[in-house]
């Protein structure tokens, strides 16, 4: 039996344009989020994981938004206007399916599938074969049942609607995935009927279709249920989220990472770490995130699209986005770090400070309430409590650059384009708006007068 373990004769259908009523919602079913990307992107990315030769997508409701958001240029688009079943949908991406190759059909709303349960059912299947996707559920309502022969051959799928009192005790489901050669599709699919209670083309007739003809319909199951739940509902999207989660997190345990409580972290995207990290409740990971060895970090921060080197330190309650972080480090707790941020190696960002598109170079220190902005700092720089880099002037940004050594006062306004040079120092509660010059003492405040017999204002009576 050969099969198509060269699977770029696999063309994909993923069907996806259903209303999906009950999410309650404008969204079109497939753009609801899970994890952070729409459930037809989980979709995608697994059917690439398969190098199809090509994939193709039936929209209907939404279709436009669909599009608009899922927008690689490889994918083919098919129009289902009129949702009038799974079969009329398959129906048209068929010109797009070439003969002698192969189609699985997958579904938009069910995005956790594995991407080896799909090669499990590819390899066995044989050339001019159909295979199936089954599942055995304790409670099999509303699927359609998977009917064998006596020799355990499969014989049709009958759904729900249509099925005898002994149909329904079968506990073997369609999940709906399914293996079918392209030849076969062109040459049922025009043949469905919709005689049937929902006067809908079921994809499922063509089971019933090649049975007759003598072809073997194989099948296989996947390792968990979950991989073939759809989602219909804000419920099950949540469960399907909580089930995702779990196994984000049971990979990075496998790996050696420390989570304090698997159950209390969230990845929207991809967490590389190296050895000894440790991360604490409630973080949420967006995108692409690395770890060095022996990072730690504390409860509640948010890290977006970030790099930490080795042995960094991210204490509680810190956002982290597009950011470059060194080894060494010490973040937070509650420090914001926006886009375009980088920290060399040593460097300290302290409680309520905002850095945005700035460099922090070695060793140097923003430990309280400050915003640096669009600057350049050098190395072992202080900048004392409350400094403010005055970067935009209402209508453009301008840069600050901090040289090496420099030592920033509390409370200073650095007007920019404003260069400290090295060396220098700045005393606590100046405005800064020209360049100092190195190695000296900068104020720039009014002198201290005090007036005796000043009295404080009083309320008037009325
Ligand atoms: C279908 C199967 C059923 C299976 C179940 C698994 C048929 C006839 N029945 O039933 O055997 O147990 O899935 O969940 O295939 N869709 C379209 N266009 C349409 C109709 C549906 O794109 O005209 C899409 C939906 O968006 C969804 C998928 O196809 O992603 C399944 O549609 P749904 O209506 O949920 O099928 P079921 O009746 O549940
Ligand atoms: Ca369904």
């Amino acid at each position: 039996m050969k099969s198509i373990l060269d699977f770029n004769q696999l063309n994909i259908v993923i069907l996806a344009a259903g209303v999906g009523k009950r999410m309650q919602s404008t969204l079109p079913k497939v753009l609801h989020t899970l994890a952070g990307y729409p459930l037809l992107r989980h979709v995608i990315n697994t059917a690439r994981l398969l190098s199809p030769s090509k994939i193709c997508i039936v929209i209907g409701h939404g279709g436009e938004m669909v599009r608009k958001e899922i927008s690689d240029d490889d994918l083919i688009w098919a129009v289902q206007e009129e949702q009038l079943g799974t079969g009329h949908a398959v129906m048209q991406a068929l010109p797009n399916l070439s003969n002698n190759e192969k189609t699985l059909v997958l579904y938009g709303d069910v995005p956790l599938v594995k991407v080896e349960t799909l090669k499990k059912l590819i390899a066995v299947t044989g050339e001019k074969q159909c295979a199936l996707m089954t599942a055995i559920l304790p409670d099999a309502t509303g699927y359609g049942r998977i009917v064998r022969d006596g020799a355990k051959n499969i014989t049709a799928i009958v759904e729900q609607k249509e099925a005898s009192e002994e149909q329904l005790a079968i506990h073997e489901i369609n999940t709906g995935i399914m293996l079918v050669p392209n030849e076969y599709l062109h040459d049922w699919l025009p043949k469905l009927k919709n005689s049937n209670v929902q006067r809908e083309y079921y994809l499922t007739d063509i089971i019933g279709m090649a049975a007759k003809l003598n072809i073997e319909i194989s099948s296989t199951q996947p390792v968990s249920a979950w991989e073939v739940m759809g989602v219909n509902n804000k419920c099950q999207l949540a469960e399907l989220e909580r089930i995702y989660q779990k196994e984000r997190a049971n990979e990075l345990l496998e790996q050696g990472v420390k989570l304090i409580d698997p159950s209390r972290i969230d990845i929207r995207g991809t967490v590389s770490c190296e050895s000894d990290v440790e991360i604490d409740i409630n973080c949420i990971f967006e995108g692409k995130v690395k770890l060095g060895s022996g990072v730690k970090i504390g409860a509640n921060c948010i890290l977006k699209n970030v790099t930490v080197a080795a042995n960094t330190v991210i204490h509680p309650y810190c956002l982290i986005e597009e950011a470059k972080i060194a080894d060494e480090c010490r973040i937070g707790p509650f420090a914001r770090i926006r886009p375009g941020t980088a920290l060399s190696s040593k460097a300290h960002i302290g409680n309520f400070v905002e850095v945005k598109n700035s460099q922090i170079g070695l060793g140097s220190k923003a430990n309280h309430l400050s915003y640096i902005g669009d600057s350049i700092i050098g190395k072992r720089v202080n900048i004392g409590a409350g400094t403010i880099t005055c970067n935009y002037d209402g209508a453009n940004k301008y840069q600050t650059v901090i040289e090496d050594d420099v030592f920033i006062g509390s409370d200073t306004q650095l007007i920019a384009p404003v260069r400290v040079s090295k060396g220098s120092t700045i005393g606590a509660g100046s405005t800064i708006t020209k360049d100092t010059p190195e190695g000296t003492l900068t104020l720039a405040r009014s002198k201290q007068i005090s007036i005796s017999g000043w009295k404080r204002p009083t309320k008037t009576k009325k």
